[in-house]
This record gives C-alpha cells, sequence and structure tokens, in this order.
C-alpha cells in the first residue's frame, strides 16, 4: 500500500471536489498513467478483472466455443458462463504452465470464435503460436493477464498481443487498487465500446448503444491506483529479491521442484511456485497443512483444477485423462508467500520448514 499520508491527500481532493465515480479527474488521470507505464495504446479501468473479463467477451461479441486453459483461477472460465458460451479445455505446458499451443487446433470445431489462454504466474504463453493459430482459423484470441502487471517479452509489453488482455488489480496482485482491473486493447474503436459496456451502454447522456453493464471503477480506486504507480518499480524489486532467496535456499531440496528462472528484466514476480513430488517425504498437502500450523499461509494456486469442478466436469476436454500435465501441475503445486514487506527472517522460517 501507498504511504496513508499521500492517499490522505487524495482523499481530500476527492471530499473537496464530490467526483465520486462515473469516470472522474482521478479515473482520468491513472487511464492515461497507466497506459503510459504498461506501454499500451489503450486502457479502460474496470471494478474487477471477472467484470472486464465478461465484458472483453461482450465486445468482440464473441458466440459458441470457447477454448481456455483449466489451469485458471475460476473467474477465467465463469466469464465464459457469464457470457452464455461454452468453455472447451486444452492442457498446458509443464513449464510455463500456459495453454499448450500445440493441443488447440485439434479443440477447434465450426463454433469456435475464441481462445483464452492465461499468462500463468506472469510466465507469457506461447503468444507467437497462439496469434497464428487465432489467424489462420479466423479467431480472437482474449488474454487473461490478471497475472502479468507489468511483464514484457522481447517485443515490449506482453498486453500488446491478441485481441484483448485483461489485468487483475485485487488485493492480492502485484499491484492492486483494493479491488479492481482493466482491459488493455490496441483500437481506439473497440477501446470506446468497451467503455460504453462498463457504463450501461451510455454513449452519451440520452443514448444508449448497448444492454451494458455498471463494470466502473470509483475515483477511491483510481486515486489509490495513481499512487500505487509510485512504488510499484521498488515493490517488484522487492519481490525479486524474495524470489531470489527462496531459490537460492531451495534448490536441491529432494522432491521440491523450482519454478524456472525467470527473464529479470520483463518479469514482475508475482508467484512463487513449487512443486512436490514423489521423492518428497510429505505430500502436497500435508505440507500445506504443516505450513498452516505454522502460521504460514500458503496457497494451492490452481487446486482444484477447473475442469475438476461439478460444474465444468462434463465439458468437452475436461476428462483428466485428456489433461494430463494440468492434472499433475495443480496436485503438486504450492505457491510461497511472496509480497514486498515479506521479511528474510520470514522467509528462512518457512523455507526451514519445507526443507
Ligand atoms: C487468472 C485470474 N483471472 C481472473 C481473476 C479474477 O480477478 P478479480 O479478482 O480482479 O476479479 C484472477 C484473480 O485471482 C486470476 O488469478
Amino acid at each position: 500500500m501507498p504511504p496513508l499520508e499521500e492517499y490522505i491527500k487524495s482523499l481530500e481532493v476527492i471530499w473537496e471536489s464530490k467526483n465520486l465515480t462515473n469516470g472522474g479527474p482521478f479515473h482520468q488521470q491513472f487511464e492515461a498513467a497507466l497506459a503510459e507505464y504498461l506501454n499500451v495504446p489503450y486502457i479502460s479501468l474496470f471494478n474487477n478483472a471477472t467484470m472486464a473479463l465478461i465484458v472483453a467477451m461482450q465486445a468482440l461479441r464473441v458466440q459458441g466455443e470457447v477454448i481456455t486453459t483449466p489451469y485458471s483461477f475460476v473467474a477465467t472460465a465463469h466469464s465464459v458462463i457469464w457470457n452464455h458460451l461454452t468453455p472447451v479445455f486444452v492442457d498446458i505446458e509443464p513449464d510455463t504452465c500456459c495453454m499448450d499451443p500445440t493441443k488447440i487446433e485439434q479443440a477447434i470445431t465450426s463454433k469456435t470464435s475464441l481462445i483464452l489462454p492465461v499468462h500463468v504466474y506472469g510466465r507469457t504463453c506461447n503468444t507467437s503460436a497462439i496469434g497464428e493459430i487465432a489467424n489462420n482459423y479466423g479467431l480472437r484470441c482474449i488474454y487473461d493477464a490478471a497475472h502479468a502487471f507489468g511483464v514484457k517479452d522481447e517485443g515490449g509489453s506482453i498486453l500488446r498481443h491478441g485481441d484483448l488482455s485483461i489485468l487483475s488489480f485485487h488485493a492480492t496482485k502485484v499491484f492492486n487498487t483494493f479491488e479492481g482491473g482493466a482491459i488493455a486493447c490496441n483500437d481506439l474503436n473497440l477501446k470506446k465500446r468497451i467503455d460504453y459496456l462498463k457504463n450501461f451502454g451510455f454513449a452519451s447522456e440520452t443514448k444508449v448503444v448497448a444492454s451494458g453493464i455498471n463494470g466502473k471503477m470509483n475515483e477511491l480506486q483510481a486515486a489509490f491506483g495513481l499512487l500505487q504507480l509510485n512504488y510499484i518499480d521498488e515493490a517488484i524489486s522487492r519481490r525479486k529479491s524474495i524470489d531470489h532467496m527462496y531459490r537460492e535456499l531451495l534448490t536441491g531440496t529432494s522432491g521440491i521442484a523450482l519454478p524456472q528462472e525467470w527473464d529479470s528484466e520483463s518479469h514482475n514476480y508475482s508467484y512463487f511456485p513449487i512443486f512436490v513430488g514423489g521423492e518428497y517425504p510429505l505430500s502436497r498437502d500435508a505440507l500445506y497443512d504443516k505450513l498452516k500450523a505454522a502460521g504460514v499461509h500458503a496457497r494451492r494456486y490452481f487446486y482444484p483444477l477447473i475442469s475438476n469442478m461439478p460444474m465444468y466436469s462434463k465439458c468437452s476436454g475436461a476428462k483428466e485423462r485428456d489433461l494430463p500435465v494440468a492434472n499433475a501441475m495443480a496436485s503438486q503445486v504450492l505457491c510461497l508467500p511472496l509480497y514486498p514487506d515479506l521479511s528474510f527472517s520470514e522467509v528462512l522460517k518457512i523455507v526451514g520448514l519445507v526443507k
């Protein structure tokens, strides 16, 4: 969180102006500052990423089937259902935990209209292979980039890929506005449609052009986000030190596989997932319980797999035999605590418990 005194100053401005929402001055400033920070042409702010995902599919007028990953937070698949679309699951790659592009083509049918991959843990999907498939088959592509604030690849921001990318500013994310989210897009007309849709479909005071919803970010969140931008680089660099410490101390622990090294210039160090294998003396869940009993809340993130949840288990591609990698990863993963003010002594304690 930014320094409270600074936020109080922003609150005083809000109290004075009484501009609480509806695209007020903080919203406008934050949208512009964020687009510049993230180096993307357009940003539309939202009250959370789930709403942004739902609206993104409305904006692109997606129909029929959506090819997506079971290895994500439930909101990814739920947003498909809220649009009355049909999720179709494909497996993930073991090294990135992102959608495996070699599995996409066999899942395409005449009803497919969208590919919805997730940049899991801020690790980038194989955007060139996915982009090529989307182009060849005339499909839309929306990236769930909830974990990928500030992540870059060799060509710049990863948010430039696909038709749209969705960010989450939930309190648990690298960058937060208490709750919040955004859509990054490359096309001004599309941004306009998204902005209408998130504001009940209003194109002007009297003209309603779509059956929109209320997905707006309010001034308190926007003012908070604007301040956060001043501190995000420092927060990411602190996360990086903690990541390095975990990595150094846990390397060589029998039965514990570590995440691949991130490319240090372009990563956001959002999560530190470890994978608990058969050689480890405890099961993943027993380790989770042991940490919890010692006051350490690690997360089985993502577990259970979306495709194993009752409401998704009958979907196309959801069978365990079709998703061997995703099932294996979900049964082994444990994300260790990682946040900027986690002290080195706490990291030592966590590592000691694992070891
Ligand atoms: C991959 C992914 N997508 C979507 C969401 C939903 O974000 P929000 O909580 O901002 O609605 C999350 C949140 O954890 C997430 O991890």
